[in-house]
């Protein structure tokens, strides 16, 4: 009688497992290296609250058709911003408002990305994308498009959304994501993304990379843990889509993590 298929022997699971382990953990050690590490020491107290000065009157959103790029739209207009909204396909944004203006482009081409960025003041990006299996450089390459606009155009202050996860952040989205869900479906999507902070933080505008823990289109809660030293080494953490695109917004007209890479989770 024949023997039963099976994809992998009892004995060769037993010498993949400690291989994976060793390659999550190099990747992480990797992704540490790569994204932006802060130079200053973490601050004692927790931070202010965020000094809330009036809002720039123009800001230029990117990724603005996402998750969490609808609601940095949505929450931009409540405050009182007027904003540019830079889209691939203008049909998946359904917010319509008077101080609202869609501008078709794609962040990779550099010319559409100058075009939108005229006459702004400030710019929020939450790009992100699925083409996971594979290495791109939508992430860093769009941001590099995004920054030389910016310094054409002289704006200057650049809220930019990553994750937990990259520079000295990495293994603080729990240990689920540092030993599997990283190295097995996200490993060039990470990459890209350590790659995004470093051409943000050898910028010169002023920059704020936010990076939340894993993503939930729950309500807002208001509430949140933000700094230098969130996340989970061992549970992952979360936070609402809508928590993070008010976090995002305040760092529009708070100096407290400026050129820096607070994490922001629940
Ligand atoms: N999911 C999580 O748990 C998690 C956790 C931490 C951090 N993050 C990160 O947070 C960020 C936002 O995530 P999200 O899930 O809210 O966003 P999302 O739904 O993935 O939206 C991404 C946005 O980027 C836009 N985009 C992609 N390529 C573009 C291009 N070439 N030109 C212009 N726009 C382009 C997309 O436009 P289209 O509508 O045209 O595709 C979309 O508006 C991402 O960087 C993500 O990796 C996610």
């Amino acid at each position: 009688m024949a023997r039963p298929f099976r994809a992998v022997e009892p004995g060769a699971r037993v010498t993949l497992l400690p291989l994976f382990i060793a390659y999550a953990l190099i990747l992480t050690g990797a992704l540490a290296l790569a994204g932006h590490r802060s130079s200053a020491p973490p601050p004692a107290a927790p931070p202010p609250a965020a000094a809330r000065g009036a809002p720039p009157a123009r800001v230029l959103i990117v990724g603005a058709t996402g998750g969490t790029g609808r609601l940095l739209v949505a929450q931009a207009l409540e405050r009182g911003c007027a904003v540019t909204a830079l889209v691939r396909d203008p049909s998946r944004l359904p917010i319509h408002h008077p101080r609202l203006t869609v501008v078709k482009g794609n962040v990779l081409d550099a010319a559409s990305v100058q075009a939108a960025m005229r006459g702004q003041d400030a710019v929020l990006s939450a790009l992100g994308h699925r083409r996971y299996l594979y290495p791109t450089r939508i992430l860093s390459d769009g941001t590099r498009n995004i920054l030389r606009a910016m310094e054409t155009h002289g704006v200057r202050r650049f809220v930019c959304e990553t994750s937990l996860g990259i520079g000295d952040s990495a293994g603080r989205l729990g240990l689920p994501f540092t030993l599997f869900v990283i190295p097995a479906v996200l490993p060039f999507y990470f990459r890209d993304k350590a790659r995004q902070e470093r051409i943000i933080a050898a910028s010169a505008v002023e920059w704020v990379i936010v990076r939340p823990g894993v993503l939930t289109n729950g309500a807002r809660r208001g509430q949140r843990r933000h700094g230098l030293r969130v996340g989970g080494f061992i549970l992952p953490v979360r936070i609402a889509r809508a928590d993070v695109a008010e976090f995002m917004l305040d760092q529009l007209t708070s100096d407290t993590y400026l050129r820096a890479a607070p994490g922001v989770c629940w």
